[in-house]
């Protein structure tokens, strides 16, 4: 008798990642690829995309490399279908590439809306939301030839609290999961499931500005009852989670992944807060 296949396994699914050059979209292509994906790889970076193709290919698994700006009108068009005719078709999407408006220098701008530029904003829905939608509508026709068809947009708790000095960021992450819901509705008697993935804070190079201050560090941790960051490898096993058969019912979902930051205690846990950082 051959065992049932493991839902938790993607063995052959043909998936594309984008912002898969490091961070969370990179441990998420790794942990597809063993759980038997067959993948292509998209962000601006080249050179860190072919690092994640070889760590792909220890696993025994396929990396196309589909480059692009996805700041630039088309650019997403052209990923999706590059990805489909590297990979012959497309099953799974984990649309994970995302900014925060940030200076030249990669540091993140955080002011507040009233002292922000409109070019900030500008950029940061360009390509975590317009992408995003531009992304969605041109895998469309890829997915629906999928019996086993799956989205995971990889938004926020942004998304889902209030995020002053990230305002631009928090608008766009809770437009994804706005998304998220239309389409898995919509999609879903084509056989497509859609979902959002909303990871809390997270030790990546987006948050560098976060975990290597002390006192920044140690105030966040404070207010996640699990007291600590999450690591990408954490968040990439629930967005594999996501695309597998193991979530056959799961669909137009907002998965809130944030060691419990966004579950009201009351103050009844009794976790100590040091000093506000942010005080006047
Ligand atoms: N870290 C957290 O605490 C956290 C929490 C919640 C949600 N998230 C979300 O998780 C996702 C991944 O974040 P991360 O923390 O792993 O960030 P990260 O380390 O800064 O990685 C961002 C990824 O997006 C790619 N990217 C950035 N701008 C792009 C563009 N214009 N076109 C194409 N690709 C672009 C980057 O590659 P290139 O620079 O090579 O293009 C990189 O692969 C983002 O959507 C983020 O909003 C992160």
């Amino acid at each position: 008798m051959t065992a049932a296949p493991d839902p938790f396994r993607l063995d052959g699914a043909r998936a594309l990642v984008t912002g898969a050059s490091r961070g969370i979209g990179k441990a998420t292509a790794v942990a597809l690829a063993r759980a038997g994906a067959d993948l292509a790889l998209s962000a601006r970076t080249s050179t860190a995309l072919k690092e994640t193709a070889a760590l792909v290919e220890d696993a025994g698994r396929t990396a196309a490399l589909v480059p692009g700006d996805l700041a630039e009108p088309g650019v997403a068009e052209e990923v999706v279908d590059e990805a489909a005719t590297a990979l012959d078709g497309l099953d799974v999407i984990v649309h994970n590439a995302g900014v925060l408006p940030s200076q030249e220098d990669g540091t993140p701008t955080l002011v507040p809306l009233q002292d922000s530029q409109q070019a900030d904003w500008d950029h940061v829905m360009a390509v975590n939301l317009n992408a995003t939608a531009a992304l969605c509508r041109r895998a469309h026709r890829h997915l629906t030839a999928s019996s086993r068809a799956s989205v995971v947009l990889m938004s926020s708790l942004a998304g889902v609290a209030g995020t002053p000095r990230m305002e631009a960021y928090g608008a766009s992450k809770a437009a994804q999961i706005a998304l998220a819901r239309s389409l898995a509705v919509g999609w879903a008697r084509q056989g497509i499931r859609v979902n959002a993935l909303c990871p809390g804070w997270t030790r990546t190079d987006m948050t560098a500005f976060a975990y290597s201050l002390a006192p920044l560090s140690d105030w966040l941790t404070a207010h996640v009852p699990l007291g600590r960051w999450a690591e990408p490898e954490e968040i990439a096993r629930v967005a594999l989670f996501l695309a597998s058969p193991a979530a056959s019912y799961l669909t137009g979902q907002a998965l809130v992944l944030d060691g419990g930051v966004s579950v009201p205690d009351g103050g009844l846990a009794g976790i100590p807060k040091p000093p506000s950082p942010f005080a006047a």
